[in-house]
Formats: structure tokens, sequence, C-alpha cells
């Protein structure tokens, strides 16, 4: 059982940095998930390096529809909090660990539970659907989960009822115009990666690249949103990129996703959509980037840090991501 595995180390004390080369880590993570009986999961905003030692990279749904099947004993889950936190909750027994337990999420952080079940007071009789990217807490307070890719499915499904949405804004008002529902409340919350996208900069890449097609996450604000050609949740882009006629991309999105889309659309220019401060790199998430692949290393030697869910949030978190995994099956 994964609960025998030996834990080595104080996951309050940061390890000791290893001094292995690339290639040492790379050959050391392919012993340690053998000897582990490990599963390593990545989100695409993960470095490419991480990526390319994944057993499966994936969007929120196929990374937790993938948790939700393996039959590892560990699984080291390269993305961010609530990603890992998703996949323990989907499986109570076995072991989960992160690579640096700080990478957290804008999203998740601007909701906390406390300030959610109160604000959820004033809305009786509303049914909570919750967008993945908050705590475990947030998860046992709502009546269904969804991802960036089956949340207009899942309200849609969801007929008349009266809905309030947390914790993304800009997805929240996507939905609602998908939908045709006006009515949905939403929590006000944004990603600090999709928010700083500039329309204006968009703007003047459009207009240098007039046949480039532009395609957005639904995270981003509508002054993205607006220009899009195409929105959908990260596999959804990948897929899009690979199958559009055109040849040219404006990409709204993580940077990280660029190193899968070029491989899926080998030969086809990909241009990352540009945030307003020409000098900071605000299209990379600081959190998916705390994960590097020595920390990896690590936490697939040492069990540490592992994804701990008290067992009551557990059961009542659980149910709402089953539901989504049912209701996109
Ligand atoms: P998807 O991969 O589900 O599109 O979500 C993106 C995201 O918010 C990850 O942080
Ligand atoms: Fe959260 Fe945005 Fe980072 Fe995704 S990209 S983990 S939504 S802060």
């Amino acid at each position: 059982m994964s609960t025998h595995l030996p834990v080595v180390g104080n996951p309050a004390a940061p390890p000791e940095p290893t001094g292995l080369t690339e290639q040492e880590l790379e050959d050391g993570i392919v012993r340690l998930k053998k000897e582990r009986n490990a599963v390593i999961l990545a989100h695409y905003y993960q470095e490419s390096e991480i990526q390319d030692l994944a057993d499966f990279v994936g969007d929120s749904l196929q990374l937790s529809q993938a948790a939700a099947k393996t039959q590892a004993d560990v699984i080291a889950f390269c993305g961010v909090h609530f990603m890992a936190e998703t996949a323990k909750i989907l499986n109570p027994t076995k072991v989960v660990v992160i690579p640096d337990l700080e990478a957290g999420c804008s999203l998740a952080d601007g909701c906390p539970a406390p300030l959610f079940e109160r604000w959820l007071e004033k809305y009786p009789g509303h049914t909570v659907v919750s967008y993945i990217n908050c705590s475990a807490d947030v998860k046992a307070l709502s009546d269904v989960i969804c991802t960036s890719s089956n949340a207009v499915k899942i309200v849609k499904a969801l007929g008349d009822q009266k809905i309030v949405f947390a914790p993304d804004r800009y997805l929240g008002a996507y939905v609602k115009k998908q939908a045709g529902r006006d009515d949905i409340v939403l929590w006000q919350g944004t990603c600090m990666v999709h928010e700083a996208f500039s329309e204006r900069r968009l703007l003047e890449l459009m207009a240098q690249h007039p046949d480039a097609e532009v395609i957005a996450h639904p995270e981003c604000h509508e002054g993205i949103l607006r220009h899009a050609h195409h929105v959908a949740s990260t596999s959804g882009l990948i897929k899009y990129a690979k199958e559009s006629p055109s040849q040219t991309f404006i990409v709204a999105t993580e940077a990280g996703i660029l190193h899968k889309m070029t491989a899926e659309a080998p030969g086809k220019t990909l241009i990352a959509a540009p945030p307003e401060d020409e000098s900071c790199s605000c299209n990379m998430c600081p959190h998916m980037r705390r994960n590097t692949l020595e920390k990896l290393y690590l936490c697939l030697r040492d069990l540490q840090p592992q994804i701990d869910v008290p067992e009551t949030v557990r059961v009542r978190a659980l149910q709402p991501i089953q539901r989504m995994l049912e209701m996109s099956a």
C-alpha cells in the first residue's frame, strides 16, 4: 500500500540542493518513478523539461480524469496546489506529492472559504458552480465543479436553476454569455496571468499579422476575448492550432502552452500575446514556475511535500468533483 512507502526528510525544512546536472536529474527522476511506482502528471503551463518527462500532460479536466484512474502508488503532480489537491481528494490512499507546496493560484487564493461561505448566505436556493481553481474547502461548499473545458456545458445542463459561479469573474462572464444567462451571480476573482494581457498591444500585433487568428483562454478579460477567433481550454487551444488551416496564431494564455503547441502544430507561427508592461514576464504564471526539475527529483526521492486533505473536507469536496466527472463523461 502506498501509505507504507517511506517518507524521508523534514517537510518543514527545504532539502539541500542536489548539485546534480540536468541529465543526472532526468535519469534520477526516471529511476525514482519506477522504484516508487509513481506517475508524473503535468499541466501544459509547466517548464518544457517537466512536460517532456511526464507520463501525462493535459488540461485541468484531463488531469483530474487521469488522476481518477491511475493505478500508481504515488502521484507526482506537476501543476499548482489545487490540482494536486484534487488528485488527493480522488485518491485518498495514494501518496500525492507536488514539487513545490507553495505553488498556489491567484484564483484559489482570492476565494478564502470562510468569506465564500458568508457570501453564499446571500444567495439561498442557488446552485454553487465552482471553477476547479479553488481550494478543497471551497469545493466542499460547492454543488458542482467545472473546468474551462466543460463550464459552459455544465451550466447549460443545470437548466433554469439559479446559479452562483466562483471564483473567476472572466470565465464566469464568458459562461454567462455562452449560456445566455444574464442572471448568474459571480464571485469577483481573477487569474493574475490572464488579466495582465493588453488589448492595446494585442491590436498592434493583429495589425502586424492581419492573417493571424487570435486564440484565447476564457480566463482572459473581455478586452482580449472580444478579439478572439477561438476561445477554449489549454487542450482546446492546442487542438485548434493543430487543426485550423491558418498558419499564424496569437496565443492569449500562459506561455508554457507554446511547448506542446509547437510540437502539435509544427511549422506554424505562434506568437505569445503580450502584457501591457513590456518588461515583465506576466504571461508566465509565477506559481506554475515554482516547480523545477530539481524539485521534481527531490519530491520523488523524499516523498515530500505531500498533499493532505482532512477527511471531513475531502468527503464533501469529492461529491461536486465526481458530479463534474460524470457530467463530462
Ligand atoms: P485549463 O488547463 O483547464 O485550460 O486551465 C488553465 C488553468 O487555469 C491552469 O491554471
Ligand atoms: Fe492560477 Fe492563473 Fe496561474 Fe492558472 S495561470 S495557476 S489560473 S494564477
